[in-house]
C-alpha cells in the first residue's frame, strides 16, 4: 500500500490501494461510536450493512445517490440521527461513497459538536483523486454550489481501487476530466501516459498510478496553501466556467463532465491572453474527448456569465480564471474583460 501525506490543520495520510472492510473494522476498535454515511448504491451492491453488522458500535445512514445529497434537508437528517445515535465528540464519522458524499460527510462531522474526527473511502475516480483530499467539505444551496461549508481534514483517507470496477464509464471519464487537469498544471508525465492510454479500457489498467500522481500533486498543493489564499487556485483549472455549465444544467451533468468544456475554455482563453501553444490547447480537446468528454457547449453565454459572476471565486464584479502560460505553469488571470470572454465562448460554442 501507497501513502500520501497532506499537512493541513492536522496531518493524515492518503493510502492507496486499502481494503474498505478492514479499514471499517480499525475504526471501529478507535472509537466509542461510529457513525456511517453511504449512498444506495454502495450500500446495496458492496454489502455494507453485512460488514457493518458486527461491529456493535457503528451506525449507518443511507443518502440518496448523486448530487442532491447534497441538500440541508438531508443534512438536517444526518443531524438528527446522529442525536439519535448518542454521538460526542471522541466519536467519527465515516463517509463512503463519490464526492458528493464525502462532501456532505465531511461537513456533517465539521459540524456537529462543532466538529468530530471523520474519515473518507471514496468511491468513485473524481472523490479519490480530488473531492476526498483537500479537506474542504460543503452542501449545494439556492444561491450556488458548494457556498455552505467549511475546512474540515479527515483523519485518513482510504482509496480502495476495488470500488472502481463497479463504476460506469460515464463516471469514470468524469473522475479523468479532473486528472487531465492536474497533468496541465503540474504534471506532464499524466499527459504522456494518457496519449497512450487512449480509451476508458486502457485508462482503467493504470488506474492506480493516474490516482497516485493526481493526489501527489494534490496533496502538495494544499499542503502548501490550505485555506487558498493563492497556490491552491491553481486547482481551480477549468472550474470558472465548469461551475457555471454545471448550475445552469441544474447538475444533470457531472462536475467532471462540466470541467471538461471549463478546461477548453481556460485553454482556449490562455491562447487569447497568455499566448498558450495552439498545439498545446488541442492537446486539451483530443485528450479529454478520446474519453468521451464534452469539449463544447450548447448553452447561453450571458446566463453562464451571471453564474460566473456568483462563483464563490469571483472578487466583487470581476471574473478571474486560472489560465496557462505552457503545460505546468498556471497563471492568474484577473479582471478577465465580458470582451475577451464573448471571443472565447464563440470557440466552444456548438
Ligand atoms: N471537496 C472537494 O475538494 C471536491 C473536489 C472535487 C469535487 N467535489 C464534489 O464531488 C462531487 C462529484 O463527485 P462524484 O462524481 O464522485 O459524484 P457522486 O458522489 O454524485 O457520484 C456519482 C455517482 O456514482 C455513484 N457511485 C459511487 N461510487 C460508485 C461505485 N463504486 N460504482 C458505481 N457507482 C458508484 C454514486 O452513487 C452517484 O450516483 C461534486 O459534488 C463536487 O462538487 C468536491
Ligand atoms: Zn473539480
Amino acid at each position: 500500500m501507497k501513502h500520501i501525506e497532506v499537512r493541513a490543520e492536522h496531518e493524515y495520510k492518503v493510502h492507496i490501494d486499502a481494503h474498505f472492510e478492514g479499514v471499517l473494522h480499525e475504526v471501529s476498535q478507535s472509537h466509542n461510536k461510529v457513525f456511517v454515511v453511504a449512498p444506495q448504491y454502495i450500500v446495496d451492491n458492496y454489502q455494507l450493512e453485512k460488514f457493518l453488522h458486527p461491529l456493535e458500535n457503528a451506525s449507518l445512514f443511507v443518502v440518496p445517490d448523486g448530487e442532491h445529497q447534497k441538500d440541508i434537508s438531508i443534512l438536517e437528517k444526518i443531524w438528527q440521527s446522529m442525536g439519535e445515535a448518542g454521538i460526542t465528540r471522541s466519536d467519527a464519522l465515516v463517509a463512503i461513497g463519490g464526492g458528493a458524499t464525502t462532501d456532505l460527510g465531511g461537513f456533517a462531522s465539521a459540524t456537529w459538536l462543532r466538529g468530530i474526527s471523520w474519515y473518507a473511502i471514496p468511491t468513485t475516480l473524481a472523490a479519490m483523486v480530488d473531492a476526498s483530499v483537500g479537506g474542504k467539505t460543503g452542501i449545494n444551496s439556492q444561491s450556488g454550489k458548494n457556498l455552505i461549508g467549511s475546512f474540515h481534514s479527515p483523519l485518513g483517507v482510504y482509496v480502495d481501487l476495488r470500488f472502481l470496477k463497479t463504476l460506469s464509464d460515464r463516471d469514470f471519464a468524469a473522475g479523468l476530466a479532473e486528472v487531465i487537469k492536474v497533468g496541465f498544471i503540474r504534471d506532464s508525465l499524466i499527459l504522456d501516459l494518457l496519449q497512450t492510454h487512449t480509451s476508458i479500457a486502457s485508462a482503467r489498467e493504470i488506474a492506480e498510478e493516474l490516482i497516485f500522481r493526481s493526489v501527489f500533486v494534490k496533496a502538495d498543493v494544499v499542503s502548501q496553501d490550505f485555506q487558498e489564499s493563492k497556490l491552491r487556485e491553481i486547482l481551480n483549472y477549468g472550474h470558472t466556467f465548469g461551475h457555471a455549465v454545471e448550475k445552469y444544467g441544474h447538475y444533470e451533468v457531472r462536475h467532471g463532465e462540466a470541467v471538461s468544456i471549463g478546461l477548453v475554455f481556460a485553454a482556449e482563453l490562455s491562447g487569447r491572453l497568455l499566448g498558450l501553444k495552439s498545439d498545446v490547447i488541442t492537446l486539451h480537446r483530443q485528450l479529454l474527448e478520446q474519453f468521451n468528454l464534452p469539449t463544447s457547449t450548447n448553452l447561453s453565454l450571458p446566463p453562464l456569465m451571471e453564474l460566473m459572476r456568483s462563483d464563490k471565486k469571483a472578487r466583487g464584479n470581476n471574473l478571474r480564471f486560472i489560465g496557462l502560460n505552457s503545460i505546468g505553469s498556471p497563471h492568474w488571470l484577473e479582471n478577465v474583460s465580458a470582451g475577451d470572454i464573448e471571443a472565447v465562448y464563440e470557440r466552444i460554442a456548438q
